[in-house]
């Protein structure tokens, strides 16, 4: 019996703070005397002293396990406290927690990789270990939509990943100077070399994620290989509180993140 009490955050530091948007800021915080084996597509909890708690992506790769990054887009009192931190300042994780991707089951196989805005930070991870273990994988492709050019983030990281997977970039409100694609992921699906064995990971909004569900389900992808991985609001993070409750009875921090679109209607992935 473990008798570490799951509510207890255990203590980060802010090793460096890279600006990726105007709205993002990723995080490197260092491991203080501890480390932490994860899995892609599992987050954590993030206390600020004085401010409070949030869930966040971990958005790096498990071969590193001193050192975790977050990407963090400004939203409300946490978030924007969070754009403030600097190296040096010492915060809280709880974590790793939920479930992750199926990284085994992937093996071997081509994957898809769709992301839509901010929803790229919780497919990072996944991507860094896809590119780091290359030759375990079949064909690999990134496909990543935002709204306007400013709104890209991981540019640096994506010259690094298309050495070794595919990536195609669409912007849904892209302005006159955009030399790449226009569009909504889902207008390049057509694109994209679908096979019935393939995995498809997705992420990004709500609407977004169930729309692109329902265009893969009508090209023919079997909802047993679809996996998205879904944001709800949280308290306790571990199955205790049922803050994240979604349709259909499943709790997103203890369940999830991460479904099958088979185990869960387009309605709790859309809501
Ligand atoms: C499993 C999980 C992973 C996440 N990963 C990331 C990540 O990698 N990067 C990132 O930037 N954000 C991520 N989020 C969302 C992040 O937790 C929220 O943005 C944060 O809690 C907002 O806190 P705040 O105090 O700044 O804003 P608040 O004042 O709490 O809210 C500001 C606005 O954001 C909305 N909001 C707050 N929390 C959520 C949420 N969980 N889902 C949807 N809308 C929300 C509120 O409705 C409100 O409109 C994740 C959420 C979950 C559940
Ligand atoms: S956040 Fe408490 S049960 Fe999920």
């Amino acid at each position: 019996m473990s008798l570490t009490n799951p509510y207890l955050p255990r203590q980060v530091t802010v090793n460096a703070v890279k600006n990726e948007s105007l709205e993002t800021k990723t995080l490197r915080l260092k491991l203080q005397n501890w480390s932490m084996s994860f899995v892609p597509g599992q987050f954590v909890q993030l206390l600020l002293p004085g401010v409070g708690e949030a869930p966040f992506c971990i958005a790096s790769s498990p071969s590193d396990q001193r050192h975790i990054e977050i990407t963090i887009m400004r939203r409300g009192m946490l978030t924007n406290a969070a754009h403030y931190l600097r190296p040096g300042d010492a915060l809280g994780v709880r974590g790793p927690l939920g479930r992750p991707f199926p990284i085994d089951q992937f093996e071997g196989k081509d994957l898809l990789i769709i992301a839509t805005g901010i929803g790229i930070a919780a497919l990072k991870s996944l991507i860094e270990h896809v590119v780091g273990n290359r030759s375990k994988y079949g064909e690999v492709t990134l496909l990543y939509g935002a709204r306007f050019p400013e709104d890209l983030v991981y540019r640096e990281d994506m010259k690094h990943w298309s050495s070794s997977i595919k990536i195609i970039v669409t912007l849904s409100k892209a302005t006159p100077e955009w030399q790449g694609l226009r569009g909504r992921v889902t207008d390049h699906l057509h694109e994209i070399n679908l096979k019935d064995d393939m995995n498809i990971a997705i992420c990004g909004s709500p609407t977004v994620m169930a729309s692109i569900v329902q265009s893969l389900s009508l090209l023919g992808i079997n909802k047993e290989r679809i996996f998205v991985s879904l944001e709800r609001h949280m308290k306790c993070g571990i199955g205790k509180c049922a803050r994240c409750l979604i349709a259909g009875g499943k709790m997103v921090c203890k369940d999830g993140p991460v479904f099958k679109a088979s185990e869960i209607s387009l309605e709790a992935i859309g809501e």
